[in-house]
This record gives C-alpha cells, structure tokens and sequence, in this order.
C-alpha cells in the first residue's frame, strides 16, 4: 500500500482535547480511505473477531463503531475482508495459541490480497514478549495497539494509511477515561457499558491487573448519561462492565459505592434489566444484597467467581476471602433474594493443591448448587507470582480433578434449570434460533436461555414464556 504524506497545514490542525482529536482523525481517515478505495476501485471492508469477556467485547463496539464512521463496511466472514482486527485476550495461554495459529493463516491470505490490513489489540498486546514474538515472526501485521489506547484508534488508524508503515503504541498504564466516542452496537436492545476499568486485586495467578492496569472508576454522571442515551436509542437492558465492581467509585473524587450507582441507574426511565459483572466476594457488601433485594430490575443472576473451596489455596491465590465466608455470603444473597441464580468461576490445579483442596473445591460446588459454573485449568502467567510458586501440579492429576469437576458442576447445573420447568417467565427476545428459523431465542431474568416458536419480529421484546421442557441448560418454551 501507497503512503499517504500528511502536510505542514494538516498537523496545525489537529486539537489536542479528547475526543475531538479523534473525531479529527476520523474525518482525516475518511479521505485515507477514499483514496484507498479508488486504488481498489470498489467498498472496502473490516472484520473484527474478539477474544475473551465482555469488557473486550464492549471495546471491539467501539472499534466498529469508528470504523464504520470512517466508511468501512462490515464482513462477517474474516477471509474476505480488506480490514481484519483481533481484540485479544492474555488470561490463559490457549487464549495466546489460538491468537498465533490464526495470523499464520491470515498471513497467508494477506499476499493475495494487496489492499488488506491486520490489526491487533486487546490485552495480549500489553505484554512485551508477544509484542517482540509479531515484531520478529509476523512483519505482516499493519497496526499494533493495546488495552489503554484503545480511543486512539482512528488517530493509529489514519497515521498507518498515511505513513504506509507498520504502527505499534503500547502504553504501560493510564490514568484517562475518554468518554463519548462513536460505538456500534451488537444488539439494538441491550448494551454493555463500562462502570470502571482496570483492577487493583492482583489475585496471584491472574494478568489482569498487569494488562489492564490500575482500577479507575467512571464519573456515576457520564455512566448515566449515557445509559439514558442508550435507552432514548431502543436499548432496555445493559450489562455494567467492570473487572470488580464491587468496588466501584472508591477512587472516585467524591466516592459512593456500587449499590448507591444501583440505586441511580434503576430510576431511569425506560429501562427494564439490569446487569452486571464481575463481583469479587471479598467487596460484596450488605449495602448490595439489601438493592438486590429490593430492585424491579436488576437481574436475578448473580455471578460470583470463587476459584477454589480450600481457604489454604484461596489465600495463597490472595483472595482474601475463606471458604465458610463465601458461603455465609451465598446464604445471605439467598435470603434476601430467593430466586436467583448463581453462577462462578473456577480453577483447578492451582500450584500446591491436593486431593483435599480439590474436595473442598466439590464441597462447595455441592452446597451452593451452581446454575452454571465455567470450569478452568489453572494456566502459568510469566510474570504473575503463582507463575513461581513450587508445587505445580502435574498434568494428569489436573485434567483428573477437570474432569470430576465438570461431571458434578453439569449434574448439577441440570438439576437446577429443571426446576423452572413449567413456570410462566419473561424473556427478552435476543435473536432468531440459529438452527431453526421457526424459533426465537429469549433471555429470562436469571440468565438462562429459552427457544420458543415466533419471528424476527419479537427481537428485542419482552414475552412471556411457559417454560416447557429443559434440555440440561436451557428451555424449549412457547408464548402465553
Ligand atoms: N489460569 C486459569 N484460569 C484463570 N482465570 C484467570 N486467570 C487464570 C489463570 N491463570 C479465570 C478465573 C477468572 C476467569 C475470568 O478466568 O477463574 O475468574
Ligand atoms: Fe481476557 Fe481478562 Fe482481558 Fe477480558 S480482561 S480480555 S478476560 S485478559
């Protein structure tokens, strides 16, 4: 591709505020890619494939979003199109292998086709030895950026069209919250937006902290705003994104506490459902369970990661919490809201963990009863403190207590959706049934997912479902 030169008159231009920088650079990206499309001689098009949680996949929305303003058109299929962008995810290796055997494969996509460009971001990117690795392996790669820029998208956008080279910014932290860029939704009707970003927990097997940097809590009046937006736009539920939001607002120059947020977002007009996540026990306050309570809208789904039921692994995993306080916490939850559902996380093989931590793990996998539960192998994190711990245990032992744990987890999990079978709920219509365009996919409030006989038509409504028959983790239903 050509290089574009940007003139002396161009660079006095450009604002130095946020966001109308990049709203500057968007407008600047636009006449890139005119000329581009003329060399072309047709629409040229992006693909973005994300990796990873909910927080990556609100960022790839605003990557779209931009793209789309500055006049890309969106391809589904990643083969095709001119513009391929990988949000990444760093939280288990496989995450990283996965990334690597897919570039391998776009590199060679890349030399037939002379217009493509490959961007990559996302938390992978914040770590110094896979940038090195795509330097030295992947020169084919157009724009490298990570976790803390991610706004500056148009502006690294527009500099590799102009500059014709490869662009990689990397920051190691920020301290910035870029509030109102352009983002295109996934869904009309529901939406995630970020309460916080960042995390300050550093749980010692986790890498969060160090691609994500330090926590930062949005001001509570640009969260409202902009979820009364979304609903002025169609949108009736929204997910509040953050790494621990329970702890939201503590860094917050007039601190208030993520129940008191609660409180504000549910007196918006117009909107139905609330969710959030992820909650960390060791903040899940009285002052929460009392708004759980008593809130019209906020979800019955709690999910509630617990990462091990032995108190020795959960402090050497500085959890901060122990095993018999996590479950005094689930029976309180339980006590003020009956009918909710809990969901966790959790890892197995942690270095130093026995047979008899692994049976505390079951222990409280059995008396929780989880509706569901994602079930990970413990994955070495260079540069982690658990990366360095003695004891790693070995693979077989690991896959073992795997496997004994997805049995129990399963078993249960069916247990617990069968007993909503018959009930009348309320699901928010997501989409038309992949496999069956005679059925719609709906939502219930406690997260489980219902198909039922209807059209494209009811997206984005409520209806009310008899829940008819349960397949192990979801319903076969039919309107009443
Ligand atoms: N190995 C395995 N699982 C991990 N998680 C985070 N770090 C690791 C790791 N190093 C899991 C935790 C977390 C979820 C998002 O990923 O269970 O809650
Ligand atoms: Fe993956 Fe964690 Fe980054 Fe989410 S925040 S994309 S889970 S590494």
């Amino acid at each position: 591709m050509e290089a574009i030169k940007r003139t002396a008159d161009q660079e006095m231009k450009i604002p130095v505020s946020e966001p109308e920088r990049q709203y500057y650079f968007i407008e600047r990206a636009k006449v890139d890619l005119e000329r581009l499309k003329k060399e072309a001689g047709r629409p040229l098009t992006f693909c973005v494939t994300t990796f990873g949680c909910q927080m990556n996949a609100r960022d790839s929305e605003k990557l779209v979003g931009i793209l789309e303003k500055i006049g890309y058109i969106e391809e589904t299929d990643e083969e095709k199109a001119d513009f391929v962008i990988y949000n990444t995810c760093t939280v288990r290796e496989n995450a990283n292998q996965r990334v690597y055997g897919r570039l391998g494969q776009l590199g060679r996509i890349k030399k037939k086709n002379p217009h493509m460009m490959i961007a990559l971001c996302g938390c992978m990117m914040q770590e110094p030895e896979v940038v090195e690795k795509l330097k030295k392996s992947y020169g084919f790669i157009d724009l490298i950026f990570g976790t803390h820029n991610i706004y500056k998208f148009a502006e690294l956008l527009a500099t590799r069209m102009e500059s014709g080279r490869m662009v990689i910014d990397i920051w190691k932290d920020t301290d910035k919250i870029v509030e109102d860029l352009p983002s295109e939704r996934k869904y009309s009707f529901k939406s995630g937006v970020n309460i916080m970003f960042g995390c300050n927990n550093f749980c010692s097997y986790c890498i969060v902290p160090y691609v994500r940097g330090r926590e930062r809590s949005r001001d509570p009046r640009a969260i409202i705003r902009e979820i009364e937006r979304l609903v002025a736009d169609g949108v009736v539920e929204v997910m509040l994104l953050g790494q621990n939001v329970n702890s939201y607002g503590k860094t917050l120059d007039s601190p208030m506490t993520f129940a008191q947020l609660l409180r504000e977002i549910e007196k918006i007009d117009g909107l139905r459902r609330i969710r959030f996540m992820t909650s960390h026990p060791k903040d899940l306050s009285d002052e929460l369970i009392q708004v759980m309570g008593e809130s019209e809208k906020i979800c019955k789904h709690l999910h509630l990661p617990v990462q091990s039921g032995s108190s020795r692994i959960l402090e050497k995993m500085n959890r901060r919490y122990t095993k018999e306080h996590y479950l005094e916490l689930v029976e309180k939850i339980r006590a003020a809201v009956p009918d909710i559902s809990l969901t966790t996380d959790i890892i197995v093989g942690f270095p130093g963990e026995t047979e008899e931590d692994f049976q505390e793990t079951l222990d409280v996998v059995r008396k929780v009863r989880y509706d569901s539960a994602f079930t990970f192998i413990y994955s070495k994190r260079t540069g982690t403190p658990a990366a360095v711990m003695g004891n790693q245990v070995p693979e077989e032992i690991v896959k073992d207590r795997f496997n004994r744990l997805l049995s129990e987890v399963q078993q249960i999990s069916a247990e617990m959706c069968a007993v909503h079978e018959g009930t009348v709920q309320t699901a928010l219509v997501e989409s038309v049934n992949e496999h069956d365009n005679k059925l719609v996919t709906g939502r219930l409030s406690n997260n489980l997912l219902v198909h039922f006989p209807g059209d494209a038509s009811m997206i984005g409504q409520f209806i009310d479902v008899r829940l008819r028959e349960c397949r192990g983790f979801y319903y076969i239903g039919e309107q009443v």
